[in-house]
């Protein structure tokens, strides 16, 4: 059915929307006397009205409690990551044991090879994407680097093969096949960060084990996204961050997903006095016995002022549920592609795929023209408080989430977009 390009029709849909209330759960940023537009939670979630209290709790323990706040209530710092953690667990798909809130995703990605990654001279490489997110393939080169390959013949790399940009499965498959005997590792994004494409992990891990490799996902663009089930995916590890869908907040901290095969696994791994078996933690003895699960792996006693907004976060997707949260996404995101395929065909090209299991909320946009009416576009939007993002070459990421965007939001889009083509 092709959907109305009217005002009243995103009313009613808005209207009809079961999620709706959770949009007044979120401090939207002004533009004028109105709200922005706000599609930029692929980059930077939107604030959670509960953030500033989740925060202000531990700034008042802090001030009252001082180190008996460790101790004592409301929330108790010393476990306090694991407020998080049934949550967290349900957002991605996993057993309360196999997630754990730590450190930033880098460090954290870094933390998983050095355990999931240990090449030797049969096998030494690592498979990725090419056109990774920087951070990614720096991390993964300096690990190949680390261990003395070489990033040349070991780091490998799978192109895209379609003409958008995007990676087929069969590209996926082939590079496996035939790379997979001296292939360790395989790290591979849900959602790529550029093209907004999402992959079948569950498959890339099949295909993955049966070659006899570790599977590692980067869920930075899938958390809060995608309907994750990382369990049954049987991917080995996975990281990610909390600042972009799980709104909480610049630099939030990370998260990380260790399959519970791996619970007590005796691989090497880089340790620290949090990843200590709990009950023996403060005996303060020297040998180091991990904790089993994926709270092993911690390093440090948690920074409790970054992982309070991220409570805040949590209880918006425990009330809403990521079953709903994914329909409304693919409703509005469908919303949004539909109406540019019929309206903007002649000003944007959709580079995401449009098969809705290929793509999280994200649609990446390309202006018909080249890079400088792209970028025109960018900031005439902007301007108009509409805010997406530009990504080099030339890509306009525009990201409807469904915890706060609306149908009429995408409207606004449309209204702006049109206006710009008719100047
Ligand atoms: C796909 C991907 N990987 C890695 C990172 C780096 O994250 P951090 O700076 O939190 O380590 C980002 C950040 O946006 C990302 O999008």
């Amino acid at each position: 059915m092709t959907e109305p390009f009217t005002d009243a029709y995103a009313l009613v849909r808005d209207a009809a929307d079961p999620l709706r209330a959770l949009r007044d759960e979120f401090l939207i940023p002004r533009h004028g006397d109105g709200e922005q537009a706000y599609f930029c939670g692929n980059s930077l979630g939107l604030q959670p009205r509960g953030a500033r209290a989740m925060v202000a709790e531990v700034l008042d323990k802090w001030a009252t409690q001082a180190v008996e706040g460790h101790f004592l209530d409301p929330a108790p710092w010393m476990p306090y990551h694991e407020l998080v953690r049934e949550t967290l667990a349900a957002v991605v798909g996993a057993e309360p044991s196999e997630v754990v809130a730590m450190n930033s995703l880098t460090a954290n990605l870094h933390l998983m090879l050095v355990s999931f990654y240990r090449p030797t001279r049969e096998r030494p490489a690592i498979l990725m994407e090419a056109g990774a997110f920087p951070s990614d393939r720096y991390a993964l080169e300096s690990q190949v680097r680390f261990h003395g390959f070489d990033p040349a013949t070991d780091l490998i790399e799978v192109e895209p093969d379609n003409d958008d940009g995007t990676i087929s499965m069969q590209a996926i498959e082939r590079a496996i096949a035939t790379h997979g005997p001296r292939v360790s590792t395989i790290v591979w994004p849900g959602v790529q960060y550029r093209t907004g494409q999402a992959f079948d992990l569950e498959e890339i891990a099949r295909l993955g084990h049966a070659a006899g490799a570790i599977v590692g996902f980067d869920l930075a663009h899938g958390i809060g996204n995608l309907s994750l089930q990382l369990h049954d995916s049987d991917a080995d590890f996975a990281v990610w961050c909390h600042y972009k869908y799980m709104n909480s907040g610049p630099g939030a901290v990370a998260g990380c997903f260790v399959h519970a095969r791996h619970a007590r696994t005796d691989r090497p791994r880089f340790a620290g006095w949090w990843g200590h078996d709990q009950a023996s933690r403060f005996r303060m003895g020297p040998q180091f016995v991990p904790t089993a699960g994926a709270d092993g792996w911690q390093l440090s006693n948690p920074p409790i002022l970054g992982l309070a907004p991220l409570r805040a976060s949590l209880d918006l997707f425990a009330r809403a549920g990521m079953p709903a949260l994914r329909a409304k996404s693919e409703r509005l995101t469908g919303y949004l592609e539909q109406l540019i395929r019929t309206q903007l065909g002649g000003v944007l090209q959709i580079v995401t795929p449009a098969d809705p299991a290929q793509r999280g909320c994200q649609l990446s946009l390309r202006v018909v023209g080249g890079r400088e009416r792209g970028r025109a576009l960018f900031e005439y939007l902007a301007a108009d408080g509409i805010i997406g993002d530009w990504r080099e070459p030339d890509v306009i990421r525009i990201s409807p989430a469904p915890l706060y965007n609306t149908h009429a939001d995408v409207l606004r889009f449309m209204h702006a977009v049109s206006m710009w083509a008719q100047r």
